[in-house]
Order: structure tokens, then C-alpha cells, then sequence
């Protein structure tokens, strides 16, 4: 049946709008500053290969079914999801995939929140030209400073969380499509300077062969888990925020194309980080599994060093405060929409109620790095020995949340809805393209997941089908 429903929170102005939007949810912190982290954690190629591999046969589909989902209902992830199980004659309590999502969101919000907290920072001491001549040991202790100090971490963090409010309280065009208009362009001039840097400062070759020479002895089985919870965090899938832009998103736009070109080019961006962090990281004797301060320290060395430094530094970090401030609306934007609706809030209420919520939890994250840094909550696990409040919580969404909801998302668009009805809103004319579209997401996705989760779980071991390490 064709679908005639309309959002009350109004629409993207065009396709391109919606884009635009997209790819600023999915390029944010995840591609410049945790792809290279947790890529470095992870010993490089053979982490890479399988995140790429989760973005082509699992991401893409999955994203596809999120945006025709939210498009075809309209309406908050919550009520889009029970409007849709009503519709396929199933029960109204899928609503809770919804629910969870909005849940996940709140989660990594508000750890994503002071982490852009670090890059506002940045902006400040790249102004001030703090790192022009420094040395590594010298860019490592800056990092430390700003991290020690409970205190610094809230103001950034409070700062973030109230840009944040501001952008969600003005609504779908007024804040978001503006402000995604340059600032992709303008990022990967930024990032092909930086490659051109590290292309430069001799150690190249080796940040490349690191990126894409697969080593699997090196990858096990939490690595693979590691690496598709990224490809969903990285696209922002599994939650409900692509589900909530797909439904600002006109009608006839093709569903198929729009997803390839945001997944597309949120892969360029976070390839062209790794090329620009990883020779750096070599030419300078640094340590590729730093943890999540990894750019703060080896970025700088680039600026530091290169003529106009101060500029393309500062430029860089504002850059990198945009990308995070465009992903982070999409976290939000799920709870905002369904208090809008099912609570008859204004928006600005919706937006700051959301937003203290949120704040308030960001703290578990600030004191991670400092009153906290020792505190080992699962210490007792192996894979969490080291693990903070902060790593537990970014784990816990990336890898546990965001994939289980992609899950559901799956079963829901292929199993429950009818397939006449996905072959409206996904409006595929190319009969073969459906058609692999359905067969990914109707066995290739689960039982992806499934086998990767069991895998972690150590119910089931199939590590050496793939030679992984154990
Ligand atoms: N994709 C964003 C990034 O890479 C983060 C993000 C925005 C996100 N919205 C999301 C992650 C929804 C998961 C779910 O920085």
C-alpha cells in the first residue's frame, strides 16, 4: 500500500537536504577520533578489513531499512515502530525497539558530549599556539592536564550539551540542514591537507601498510565484535536516528542511492583519518594503541610543525566540534521528537529536558578520566580488566545496544512487514537490487550478528574458520 502519512515536526527541504544531514549524523567523532583508536587498539588491517566488510553487507542494508522504516512512519522511532506493527497485524510492543533506541542514544550522548568537550577545548589551545614546536612528550602532558582536571572536563562538556539543546530546540531546517552544507566540504579539504602532511613526513608507508596490510593473528574474537559495533556507531545505525531523519524525508527520493552515498563517504573520511594519524604516529616513535587520547596527541605534531600550523590547526578542531555537534542532534533528536508528540512539549522544553538528562549522566564519563581513571567496574572479566566507567558504557552501546537493535530492525523490515509494503517505500524499480537488499538483511545481517555475538559470549567458537587468534 502507498504510504500517505505525513510528520508533524516538518521535512527535509529536498534529498539532498536529507544527505546532507545524514552524513553529518554519521560523520562525527566516530570517523576522526574513534575509528584510529580503536583501530590502533586492534593491530590495524585485519580490523579494518572487517569493518569495512560490516559497512558494505551489513551497514548499507541496514540503513536502507531504517530510513524506509521512519519514512514509511513518520513519527518518533517509538510510535513509527508501532504504528508500522499495527499496520503488519503484529503486536504494538515492538514500540519498545524504539524505546530503546531513545535509550542508547541518551547512553552515548552523554559520553560523546565531553569527548567533543575535548575537541572545543582544542580549539582554544590550537588558537593560542600552544603547540607550535612541541614535542610528543610535551602534546601528551597537555592532554593529561585537560583530562586530569574534573572540573575543565564539565565546562566543555556543559558547553557541547547546551550547543547541542540550542540546534534540536530550532528544529529540522532551521539549525541542522544550514550548518551540514560546508562543513563536509570542508572537513575533507582539511583531512587531504593532513594527509598530505603525513604523506610528507616520511613514515607513510608504513601508516598505510598498518591500515591495509590484514594481519589476523592480530585480531580476535571481541576484535570482530569491536569492529561491527563500529560500523554501526559510525553510521549512526541501530538506535533510531536515521530512522527519525529518514522520516523528515520526502517521498520520492531513492532510498537505495542516498545510503550508498552517506555510507560511502563516511568511510572516505574515516580512511583519510587513519592515512593522516598513522604516519604520524610512526614517524614520531608514538604508541598506535593509545586509547581514546590518540588524535589529541598525535594531530598537534602535524600542526605543530607544519608552516600555518596555527591556522589549519584551529580550523581543524572547529571542523571536528562541527562533525560532533551534527551527529550529536541525531542522538537526541529520537527522545525529542517522541516528548513532542506523546507529551505535547514545545520543542525547546522537549530539547532541554532531553538535554539535562543527558548532561547530568555525562558526568559518569568526566570522572572516567580522572577521580575514576583507577575504578574498574567488570575488572573481574578478562576483556574488561582495563576497562573504565566511560569504556563500559561506549561498549556497551556500540557493541551490545546498537547491533542488537540493528537486529530487530532486520527481522522487523524482512520477517514482519509485508514485502509488498517495503517494496513501496523502498521504491525499487531494479528488481535485483530489492531482491539482494532483502536476502542481506534476511539471513546475511542476522546471522552476522548473531555468530559474532555468540563468538564474544564464548558459547560458540567459529574463530578458527576465520584463523583468528582466539
Ligand atoms: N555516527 C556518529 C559518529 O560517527 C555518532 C552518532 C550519531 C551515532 N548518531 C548516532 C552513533 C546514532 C550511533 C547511533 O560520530
Amino acid at each position: 500500500m502507498t504510504n500517505t502519512r505525513k510528520s508533524i515536526h516538518g521535512s527535509w527541504s529536498s534529498r539532498l537536504a536529507f544527505v546532507l544531514a545524514a552524513t553529518g549524523s554519521a560523520v562525527g567523532l566516530g570517523n576522526i577520533w574513534k575509528f584510529p583508536y580503536i583501530t590502533g587498539e586492534h593491530g590495524g588491517g585485519a580490523f579494518v578489513l572487517v569493518y569495512l566488510a560490516c559497512i558494505a553487507v551489513i551497514g548499507i542494508p541496514i540503513m536502507m531499512a531504517e530510513v524506509m522504516l521512519g519514512r514509511r512512519g513518520r513519527q518518533s522511532p517509538i510510535n513509527s515502530m508501532r504504528t508500522l506493527a499495527e499496520e503488519a497485524g503484529v503486536s504494538r510492543r515492538w514500540s519498545w525497539l524504539g524505546w530503546s533506541g531513545v535509550l542508547a542514544g541518551f547512553f552515548i550522548l552523554s559520553y560523546y558530549s565531553v569527548i567533543a568537550g575535548w575537541a572545543l577545548a582544542y580549539v582554544f589551545r590550537a588558537i593560542s599556539g600552544t603547540f607550535t614546536g612541541a614535542t610528543a612528550e610535551g602534546i601528551a602532558s597537555i592532554f593529561e592536564r585537560l583530562t586530569d582536571d574534573p572540573e575543565r572536563l564539565m565546562g566543555w562538556h556543559t558547553l557541547f550539551m547546551v550547543m547541542t539543546m540550542i540546534v534540536v530546540a530550532r528544529g529540522v531546517r532551521g539549525g541542522l540542514e544550514r550548518a551540514v552544507r560546508f562543513l563536509v566540504p570542508a572537513l575533507f579539504v582539511l583531512l587531504l591537507l593532513l594527509d598530505g602532511y603525513a604523506m610528507a613526513s616520511g613514515a607513510f608507508d608504513q601508516g598505510l601498510a598498518f591500515l591495509f596490510k590484514p594481519d589476523f593473528s592480530k585480531i580476535d574474537a571481541n576484535g570482530v565484535l569491536i569492529a561491527m559495533g563500529h560500523a554501526f556507531f559510525t553510521l549512526s545505525l541501530g538506535m533510531g536516528a536515521i530512522m527519525v531523519y529518514g522520516s523528515y524525508l520526502p517521498q520520492r527520493a531513492s532510498i537505495a542511492k542516498t545510503s550508498i552515498t552517506i555510507a560511502l563517504l563516511d568511510t572516505l573520511v574515516a580512511l583519510l583519518a587513519g592515512m593522516a594519524i598513522f604516519p604520524i604516529v610512526f614517524a614520531n616513535g608514538l604508541e598506535p594503541a593509545a586509547g581514546p587520547g590518540l588524535i589529541f596527541q598525535t594531530l598537534h605534531i602535524a600542526f605543530g610543525h607544519m608552516t600555518g600550523g596555527v591556522v589549519f590547526g584551529t580550523l581543524f578542531f572547529v571542523l571536528l566540534v562541527f562533525a560532533a555537534w551534527t551527529s550529536s542532534i541525531s542522538l537526541i533528536e529520537p527522545a525529542v521528537a517522541w516528548l513532542v508528540e506523546n507529551r505535547g512539549m514545545s520543542r525547546v522544553r522537549a530539547s532541554v529536558l532531553a538535554g539535562v538528562a543527558t548532561w547530568l549522566f555525562g558526568l559518569l564519563t568526566v570522572f572516567s578520566f580522572n577521580l575514576w581513571a583507577q575504578f574498574r567496574p567488570l575488572g573481574f572479566i578478562d576483556i574488561f580488566r582495563n576497562a573504565t566507567v566511560f569504556d563500559l558504557l561506549d561498549y556497551l552501546t556500540a557493541n551490545i545496544m546498537l547491533p542488537l537493535g540493528g537486529l530487530f530492525i532486520a527481522l522487523f523490515s524482512v520477517w514482519v512487514m509485508k514485502r509488498g509494503d517495503s517494496l513501496d517505500e523502498l521504491g525499487m524499480r531494479d528488481a535485483f537490487g530489492y531482491r539482494l537488499w532483502r536476502v542481506l538483511v534476511r539471513y546475511v545481517t542476522p546471522v552476522a550478528v548473531i555468530i559474532v555475538f555468540l563468538n564474544v559470549t564464548g558459547m560458540v567458537d567459529f574463530s578458527g574458520l576465520l584463523g583468528l587468534s582466539g
